[in-house]
């Protein structure tokens, strides 16, 4: 008001000063503009060539099933230039039998000094009990076992074992944003663990991107390890990753134990985010957890109680389960319900496949060390 007053001189000086304050705001705004809506030329042009693109999956396998082979199988046939299998070591003579494209890594050797029995007993330490240490190992290894592989495709896929490709799966959309899949079930119990550990709010409590799948674009991927306060990520040594997976375990809530990180959300969560204009959410049923209870498989599973059925009769189911009209993959949980199968019954303990396959996989696994 004073300079009102004060005279013309001020005014027109306070005018110009005003105007240059509008200018560099709206600079400023244009730069967030563009800096918003910039794509990915690479990711973009991917896209246009068409279908979905050749790139290396990432697979973390338990143990050898008929299920994980028909996985892989499908991933070799529809995307996959190489399938990092991510096992203990005792499985890969079996798990590279199951496509040429597979290229076994030795689950111990991904981060050196990381391994369940490591993992275990941090979380006992922090008073987390050891149940889920193999749960949590997995999703570490999601997070980091492509950073080993030097010439690694820009985009790759993380993938669940137990998740069946389907010829109608695509990565990215038309404009090269990759496909985030959003679930309306709530989501898993990883809220504490992504507020202490990256200090940004919570993008959504109400969704859930757990998809068992993700399309990863190798440097947003590097930005989320470093909001997860990974220095350096693709650098950092043995020691320096093994207190980074303390740090992480420190933020699970002991009540929360059962899901208490997840590898998807904080990737899914930071690229809504931070990256909008390359993200494109599907919504809608475009997978199947567990597909498993379809008519063919139930009745192979009655005649000879394995859950595992023959190989021809899954590749009939596998033709089946292609034709539901907009889903792009299914998964069939050995493991869970149906009984469990005895999926974790001793003579199963290193691997489940249908009785008739048992011995011919048997035969790959070396002998056990003398103790
Ligand atoms: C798109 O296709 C062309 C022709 O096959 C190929 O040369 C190019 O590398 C592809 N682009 C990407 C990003 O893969
Ligand atoms: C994360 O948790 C630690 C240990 O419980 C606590 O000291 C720290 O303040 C928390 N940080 C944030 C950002 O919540």
């Amino acid at each position: 008001m004073r300079s009102v007053k004060g005279g013309g001189g001020l005014l027109g000086a306070q005018v110009v000063a005003g105007s240059v304050v509008v200018v560099v705001l709206l600079m400023w705004v244009n730069g967030l503009f563009h800096q918003r809506v910039e794509m990915s030329p690479y990711l973009a042009e991917l896209a246009r060539n068409g279908s979905q693109p050749r790139v290396d999956v990432f697979v973390v396998l338990y143990k050898p099933s008929c299920i994980n082979r028909a996985a892989i199988q499908a991933l070799a046939q529809h995307t996959a230039r190489r399938i990092f299998v991510v096992t203990p070591e005792r499985y890969c003579r079996i798990v590279e039998t199951f496509d040429p494209a597979v290229r076994c890594m030795d689950e111990t050797k991904v981060v050196p000094g990381l391994t369940v029995p490591a993992l275990a007993a941090i979380m006992e330490e922090l008073g987390l009990g050891q149940a889920r240490a193999g749960w949590y190992f997995q999703q570490f290894m999601k997070l980091l076992a492509w950073r080993n592989v030097p010439d690694v495709t820009p985009l790759f896929l993380v993938w669940d074992s137990d998740m069946i490709m389907l010829p109608q799966y695509r990565s990215l959309d038309l404009k090269g944003r990759l496909r985030l899949m959003r679930d309306d079930t709530p989501p898993v119990m990883a809220h504490d663990w992504y507020r202490n550990m990256t200090g940004w709010p919570l993008y959504d409590s109400h969704h859930d991107f757990v998809a068992h799948q993700m399309p990863v674009y190798k440097p947003f991927m590097l930005e989320v390890l470093k909001a997860l306060q990974l220095e350096d990520p693709l650098h950092a040594s043995p020691p320096t990753v093994l207190a980074w997976v303390r740090r992480n375990m420190q933020a699970v809530q002991q009540r929360f134990v059962a899901t208490g990180l997840s590898e998807y959300m904080v990737y899914c969560w930071h690229l809504i985010m931070h990256h909008p204009e390359q993200t494109a959410l599907v919504e809608g049923v475009h997978f199947e957890r567990d597909y498993s209870l379809h008519p063919l498989t139930q009745a192979a599973r009655l005649l000879d109680g394995n859950c595992c059925p023959r190989e021809a009769i899954l590749h009939a189911y596998l033709q089946q389960v292609a034709k539901q009209p907009g889903l792009e993959y299914a998964g069939y949980e050995l493991g869970h319900g149906l009984g469990q199968c005895n999926f974790k019954a001793a003579p199963f303990a290193d691997m489940y496949f249908h009785p008739s396959e048992m011995a011919q996989y048997q035969a790959l696994l070396p002998p056990l060390a003398a103790t």
